[in-house]
C-alpha cells in the first residue's frame, strides 16, 4: 500500500473499531453512559493528536525505506511513543489498540480496517460516521466502527480511489473501484447520497466457494451438482439469475468450473470477479471513462471483440444492458455452452429483464423478434435467492422450452420447497425435482452423458434428508 503521510487531511476518529458480534439489527447501539463516554473522548482526543504529531515530526525519509509489517511496527512505536510524552493515564491494552489504530489510520483505512482484516465478513457497507454494517452468513450486524465525521469517511474513500487515478467529487460523485487484494468497492457522496458519503465494500475471498461448500450449505444437493456439471460439459446455455448478493457470481464461478480444460474461455466482466482454474483463459474488464470522459470501453465492446478471439465459451459476469443482445447471437451462433448471470427474481423476471436489455441495445427489433431469439439462445436458467435467514439457494432450476404464440414457455426441473421456519429461524426446506424430465437430456445423451435415471423422479419431502438444514 502507498505510504499517505504526506497528505494533509489527518483523521480525528473516536471509538473503537471493532465489529460488534451482536445479531441481526438495524438499531442503532445504545449510546454509551456517561463516564464511558469521555474515556471513549478522550482516547479519541490523543489519538487525533498523535496522529498530527506523527504526520508532522516523523522522520519520513526513514520510514519509507521500511515495507509491510516493518513499516507498521515503525509507526506503532512512534505512536507509543508519543503517547507516553503526554503523560495520559492509559492501560496496555488501551495504548496497543491506540497505537494500533493510529496506523491503520497513516497505512490503511481507518476504522474499516479491523473489519477487512476480520476473513468472516464478506461485505462492508458504511452509511454515514456512526452507521458501518458488516454482513456475516448472510446477515447484516451493526459495528462498534464510527468514522469521526463525513469528511473522515471521504477521505478514506479518497485514499482508496486515487491510487487508481480516480477521484471522486461533487461532479463524478459515484466510483467504483477495487482494494489492492481484490474487494469491490463503491461509493456514494452527497449530494446522491443524501445523508452521508457511503461506502460498500464485498469482499474478495482467495478461496471461492466450491461445489462441495455449496452443498454443504444446503445451496445445491448433490443431485443438482451433477445435473449442473452435465449442463456445461454438454454445452448448455445458461443464465444464473438472482438479486443483489444473492451468489450469483459464486454460483457462475463454479458452473465455468465444469468446463473441460482444454477449451477457450474468454471471460468478460465489469469488473473482473471470476477466479477459474482452467489453463487457457483469456479475462477482459471494462473500462470507465477517465477524468476527461474519455476511453470507455463497454461489455458489448468487449462481447463483439471477444467474438474474434476464437472462443469456445464466452462467459459474461453479469449482463445488464445492450450486451445482452449480443451474448443472445454469440449463444445463437455456434458459441454454445455460454454462461451469464442477471439481476432477477424469479426464471420469468430475467428473461423479460433479458427482454429489456435488448431493446436498450436499440436495434428496434419487434418484441416477437427478440423473444425467438431468447427463446432458442437460452436453455437453463439457475435462480439463487438469499432467504429470511441468510442463506443462500438455489430455489428453481428452469429450462427454456420454446414458444408459444407470443409467450416464451418454460418448465421447472427442479424447485426450491419451503416447509417453515425453525425456532432458530433457518428456513426449512428441500431442492427438490418436479418429475419433469429436462428436454437436453437428449442433447446430454447425443454427448456421451448418461444421468442416473431416477435424477430427475419427484419424491417426497422428508426423502430428503441432504437438504433438511
Ligand atoms: N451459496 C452461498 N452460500 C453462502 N455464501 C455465499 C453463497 N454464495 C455466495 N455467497 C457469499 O455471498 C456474497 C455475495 O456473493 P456473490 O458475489 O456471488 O453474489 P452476487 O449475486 O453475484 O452479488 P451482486 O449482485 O453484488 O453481483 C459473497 O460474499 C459470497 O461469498
Ligand atoms: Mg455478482
Amino acid at each position: 500500500m502507498s505510504w499517505l503521510v504526506q497528505r494533509s487531511n489527518s483523521s480525528k476518529e473516536n471509538g473503537p473499531g471493532a465489529a460488534t458480534a451482536e445479531p441481526v439489527s438495524h438499531k442503532r447501539m445504545e449510546p454509551p453512559v456517561e463516564s464511558s463516554q469521555s474515556v471513549s473522548d478522550a482516547f479519541a482526543e490523543a489519538k487525533y493528536r498523535i496522529h498530527e504529531r506523527l504526520l508532522k515530526e516523523m522522520d519520513l525519509d526513514k520510514v519509507q525505506q521500511k515495507q509491510g509489517p516493518e513499516l507498521r511496527k515503525a509507526v506503532e512505536d512512534a505512536a507509543a511513543m508519543m503517547l507516553t510524552s503526554l503523560e495520559m493515564p492509559i492501560s496496555r491494552s488501551e495504548r496497543q489498540r491506540l497505537a494500533r489504530e493510529v496506523a491503520d489510520e497513516i497505512l490503511g483505512l481507518g476504522p474499516l480496517e479491523p473489519l477487512l482484516a476480520d476473513p468472516t465478513i464478506t461485505e462492508i457497507m458504511v452509511n454515514g460516521p456512526r452507521e458501518v454494517y458488516v454482513e456475516r452468513n448472510g446477515l447484516l450486524y451493526l459495528t462498534d466502527a464510527v468514522f469521526r465525521d463525513e469528511a473522515h469517511i471521504m477521505r478514506i474513500i479518497d485514499r482508496i480511489v486515487s491510487p487508481l487515478g480516480r477521484r471522486i467529487d461533487e461532479s463524478s460523485p459515484m466510483v467504483d473501484a477495487r482494494l489492492p487484494d481484490g474487494s469491490r468497492v463503491n461509493a456514494v457522496i452527497p449530494p446522491l447520497a443524501v445523508d452521508s458519503p457511503t461506502v460498500t465494500i464485498r469482499r474478495f475471498s482467495k478461496d471461492p466457494l466450491t461445489v462441495e461448500k455449496l452443498i454443504e450449505f444446503g445451496t445445491l444437493t448433490p443431485e443438482l451438482a451433477t445435473f449442473l456439471k452435465a449442463c456445461v460439459e454438454a454445452r448448455i446455455n445458461m443464465v444464473v439469475a438472482g438479486g443483489t448478493g444473492s451468489g450469483k457470481t459464486t454460483l457462475l464461478n463454479i458452473l465455468s468450473g465444469f468446463i473441460p480444460a482444454r477449451e477457450r474461455i474468454v471471460t468478460i466482466e465489469d469488473p473482473c470477479e471470476l477466479q477459474l482454474r482452467q489453463p487457457h483463459v483469456v479475462r477482459l474488464e471494462t473500462r470507465p471513462a477517465n477524468i476527461e470522459g474519455k476511453g470507455e470501453v463497454t461489455q458489448r465492446q468487449l462481447v463483439k471483440n471477444a467474438l474474434r478471439m476464437r472462443p469456445d465459451r464466452i462467459i459474461v459476469g453479469e449482463v445488464r444492458t445492450g450486451e445482452a443482445f449480443d451474448m443472445l447471437q454469440a449463444m445463437n451462433t455456434g458459441h454454445d455452452g455460454s454462461l451469464t448471470t442477471a439481476h432477477a427474481n424469479t426464471p420469468r423476471d430475467a428473461l423479460s429483464r433479458i427482454e429489456n436489455m435488448v431493446l436498450m441495445a436499440n436495434l428496434e427489433l419487434p418484441v416477437r423478434a427478440i423473444r425467438e431469439q431468447i427463446a432458442s439462445a437460452i436453455n437453463m436458467i439457475v435462480q439463487v435467492a438469499r432467504l429470511r435467514d441468510g442463506s443462500r439457494r438455489v430455489t428453481h432450476v428452469t429450462e427454456v422450452v420454446g414458444m408459444e404464440g407470443e409467450m416464451i414457455t418454460l418448465q421447472d426441473i427442479f424447485l426450491f420447497r419451503q416447509q417453515g421456519v425453525n425456532q432458530q429461524g433457518r428456513v426449512i426446506g428441500a431442492l427438490m425435482p418436479t418429475g419433469l424430465r429436462p428436454r437436453c437430456i437428449d442433447r446430454f445423451e447425443q454427448e456421451g452423458i448418461f444421468l442416473p435415471p431416477d435424477l430427475f423422479a419427484m419424491r417426497p419431502l422428508n426423502g430428503h434428508a441432504a437438504m433438511r438444514r
